[in-house]
């Protein structure tokens, strides 16, 4: 949700700092800050509402020069994005930026104003910058290490996070607690960030921290204590992300890019995953994991958002390819409500980014309650995610930065077809549909593109529907997860209200909203359902309702020519995907033409850290 980047050299590091916020505003931008102890050893903080753009205005009206600093960017928990409520957060020499949330902040602060402390935020941030400040003064011959592990003792719930102080000026602190932090490794200098993103452009070498890790930071030095205090060496590791890779190129927006990058994450996806026996092939899965899915006789899919579409498309896929009963459910769900596991039932939870604070809830909730095993569908190979689940299968999408999910949920969706094909393989249902799916598989990428070629086409629509209020799609069988996805994508990047329903459930409610004027998308591919989704569109035709079809080149309706948006041939297996392409098209260009703010679009953030 927010970004953290730190430094610690003997050249000024402002301009790492800066450049760091810039690549990390994907992740939270309501607000940011930065703090550097300068050479008359006085901490300078620098804060501004919105944008990243703001803060470095300001900054540059005063010709900083720091060897020390930390920064943040910022999307609002506790408090409103106001700028007293940017990190960091100051406690007389003490100052931190956090990532995460302080369960137990309101104890905590009560106690803290007995004792004198005055706030000027309402965050919970400052909340730890005030305790850490009060052990030390109670403890003046600890070491700020001491201080800070005994402080960590107090603090419930999840807090990432850097510290600076005035008093040892030549020292950086970080604790990974709940979301991610790294140690990035320079010429005489050293960084640590939440995402590798931020230091890509000078340095590849990268220490993930441990959960419960505390980091000590020089110029020259690092040094790990793990959770129980014990000095650990971590390994290094060298970064395979092209910095090249994280730019726009030629693109207006990163989520115009990353549509258009899906031919490649697709194949990159399948890369070494399809076999010329025409099987599946994970690396990931070593003999336990063989083991688990052959048992499995169930599985539970949890998953937030996008993901959880991704889910519910799979639960088509799961029950009539492999024949095995699955169930969908949202995270912040499954974690608040009693339930039955059924017998030799597999979680799998879908993420993108691996740090869903809702999915790691789902997760940890789950550890105890009789699955067979816990299975991760993730883009981050680094993630908290990955790291607590028994086993996982990467997606290889790339870098996602818009933060409307496109390239990563269709890489969902292609592991989730192979990890089914997996399962025909081991239950030995019908080898022929495992092979169809590989054969299909290695075509994808090269329909993806097909669809690609008609963004006019879809522009065109786009320009008829950008100033409407609401929106509606409709679809059915594993249409209709998409027509639930297409909304998502639409509400999220254009502000435009839209729902997705299963075309046959509109009679039973919605229908009633039908009318001539609230634009209704159908995506209709020719298969089996096509005659009961024709009989669906007759009553909506009945109302007056202002229809418009996906389908194919060669598929007939009673409707007006001009209202059926023709793709060209597309497998049946597939189709969840190629149409989730051209809806995620529709709704680039209508927020494109509403001048909307694409990649990062009003109250949201990239990845949810806070359940
Ligand atoms: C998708 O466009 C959204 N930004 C959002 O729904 C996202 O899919 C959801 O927050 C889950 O994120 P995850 O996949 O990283 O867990």
């Amino acid at each position: 949700m927010c970004g953290i980047i730190a430094a610690i050299s003997r050249k000024n590091i402002i301009n790492i700092l800066k450049e760091g916020m810039i690549r990390l505003e994907y992740r939270g931008y309501d607000s940011s800050g930065l703090a550097i102890i300068d050479n008359k050893n006085k901490i300078l903080r620098f804060r501004e509402k919105g944008k990243v753009n703001n803060l470095i205005k300001s900054i540059e009206r005063s010709h900083l020069f720091g060897n020390i600093g930390i920064a943040h960017t910022r999307w609002a928990t506790h408090g409103k994005a106001l700028k007293k409520n940017a990190h960091p957060h100051i406690s007389s020499n003490i100052s931190i930026v956090h990532n995460g949330v302080i369960e137990n902040y309101k104890e905590i602060k009560i106690c803290l104003k007995k004792e004198g402390y005055q706030f000027s935020s309402d965050t919970d941030t400052e909340v730890i910058a005030h305790l850490i400040h009060f052990t030390q003064n109670k403890n003046n011959k600890k070491t700020l290490l001491t201080v800070i592990q005994n402080v960590t003792k107090k603090l419930k719930g999840n807090y990432s996070m850097v510290i600076m102080d005035k008093n040892n000026p030549n020292v950086l602190l970080a604790v990974r607690s709940g979301s991610p932090l790294l140690i990035g490794i320079g010429k005489e200098e050293n960084y640590i960030t939440s995402d590798q993103i931020a230091l890509l452009a000078i340095t590849q070498r990268f220490i993930y921290l441990h959960e419960g890790d505390i980091a000590i930071l020089t110029h020259s030095d690092i040094t790990v204590f793990n959770s129980h205090g014990i000095s650990k060496k971590r390994k290094e590791t060298q970064s395979k992300i092209n910095f090249n890779n994280v730019s726009k190129g030629l693109f207006r927006h990163y989520m115009e890019k990353e549509i258009h990058e899906q031919p490649h994450s697709i194949r990159n996806t399948i890369l070494n995953r399809l076999t010329k026996n025409k099987t599946i092939y994970f690396s990931e899965f070593n003999t336990r994991a063989n083991k688990i899915l052959s048992k499995t006789e169930h599985i539970h899919i949890v998953a937030c958002g996008t993901s959880y579409h991704a889910g519910l498309v799979s639960k088509y896929w799961f029950e009539s390819l492999s024949m095995i009963p699955c169930d969908v459910e949202v995270a912040s769900e499954f974690c608040y409500r009693k339930f039955v596991v059924r017998k030799n039932s597999l979680l799998l939870i879908i993420s993108q980014s691996g740090e869903t604070a809702d999915n790691l809830t789902a997760l940890r909730t789950a550890k105890n309650l009789g699955y067979l095993g816990s299975l991760a569908i993730c883009n981050s190979k680094s993630s908290s995610l990955v790291y607590e689940t028994d086993f996982s299968l990467l997606t290889h999408a790339g870098i996602e930065i818009g933060v409307a999910s496109t390239k990563a949920f269709t890489a969902q969706l292609t592991v989730l077809l192979m990890l089914v094909a997996k399962f025909i393989n081991i239950k030995k249902h019908n080898i022929k549909l495992e092979h169809d799916i590989v054969n299909i598989l290695n075509i994808l990428p090269d329909r993806i593109e097909s669809i690609l070629r008609y963004k006019n086409t879809i522009y065109t629509l786009a320009k008829k529907l950008f100033y409407k209020k609401n929106i509606i799609f409709l679809g059915k069988g594993e249409q209709y997860p998409i027509a639930l996805e297409g909304a998502l994508k639409i509400k999220e990047i254009s502000y435009i209200h839209a729902e997705g329903y299963p075309i046959g459930e509109l009679k039973h409610g919605t229908l009633a909203l039908v009318d001539s004027k609230i634009p209704i998308i159908i995506i209709a591919p020719n298969n089996n359902l096509l005659q009961k989704i024709k009989l669906n569109i007759e009553e909506i035709q009945a109302r007056e309702g202002l229809i418009y079809i996906f389908s194919d080149l060669f598929t007939k309706f009673n409707q007006n020519n001009s209202n059926i948006i023709r793709f060209p041939y597309i497998e049946n297996l597939i189709s969840p995907i190629f149409y989730s392409v051209s809806l995620q098209l529709l709704a680039y260009y209508i927020a494109l033409i509403k001048g909307n703010n694409i990649d990062q679009p009003r109250n949201l953030a990239k990845s949810v850290t806070v359940e």
